[in-house]
């Protein structure tokens, strides 16, 4: 009898710590999961801003958004470029843009399921963002359509791009956020 009561004590110990771990995990996810989907909408509201009130406002003075900015007194930087270069101040995570056909191969998917998740996003308009883990790190996409036509104009028309028949409205690529697993 006491034998029993003695087993069953350690089996309920056993039981009470291994789900203490589990929602200490799932509580870990649940945190890397909201910093993920929060930095992936500030960088999008950054993101907006930046092509909403900064190109269009120096258009009217003349200044354009160039690739090649840097060579040129009237032109800024594209609002990927923007992305980029944000994404390189930063230490402590990653911030990118991927597409499936990127004008630049550097801007692929890094893994099998990053890949995997834009084609998801590819195949329907309701995955705006998705998040997982994915060997160390913990990821968020963020679905980057072709919200003007000169997205399209510009990446169709571009001597890089692998694919020249976007249309408005298209997905096309992804904001992505890489964040270390501790
Ligand atoms: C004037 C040309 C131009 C315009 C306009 C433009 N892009 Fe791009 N885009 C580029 C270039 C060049 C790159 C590669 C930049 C790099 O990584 O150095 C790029 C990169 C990207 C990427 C990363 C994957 C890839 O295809 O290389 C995405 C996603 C993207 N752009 C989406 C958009 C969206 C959405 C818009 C409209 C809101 C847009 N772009 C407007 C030229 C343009």
């Amino acid at each position: 009898m006491k034998r029993t009561v003695g087993v069953q004590a350690s089996i309920l110990t056993l039981l009470m710590a291994s789900s203490l771990a589990v929602s200490l995990v799932i509580a870990a996810d649940t945190s890397q999961e909201r910093a993920v989907k929060y930095i992936l909408a500030t960088v999008q509201a950054f993101r907006t801003v930046y092509s909403k009130a900064i190109v269009e406002h120096v258009q009217k003075g003349g200044v354009r958004p160039s690739e090649n900015w840097h060579k040129d007194d009237h032109a800024i930087m594209l609002n990927a470029q923007f992305v980029k270069a944000a994404g390189a101040e930063l230490k402590d995570f990653e911030l990118g843009l991927i597409g499936l056909t990127p004008i630049y191969k550097f801007n692929l998917p890094k893994t099998q399921a990053e890949a995997d998740a834009l084609k998801k996003m590819m195949a329907s308009p309701d995955f705006k963002v998705l998040t997982f883990a994915d060997g160390n790190q913990f990821k968020g996409l963020a679905a980057d359509h072709a919200i003007v036509q000169a997205c399209v104009d510009c990446h169709n028309s571009h001597p890089s791009s692998p694919r020249k028949d976007f249309k408005q409205g298209d997905l096309m690529g992804a904001i992505v956020v890489r964040i270390n697993n501790k």
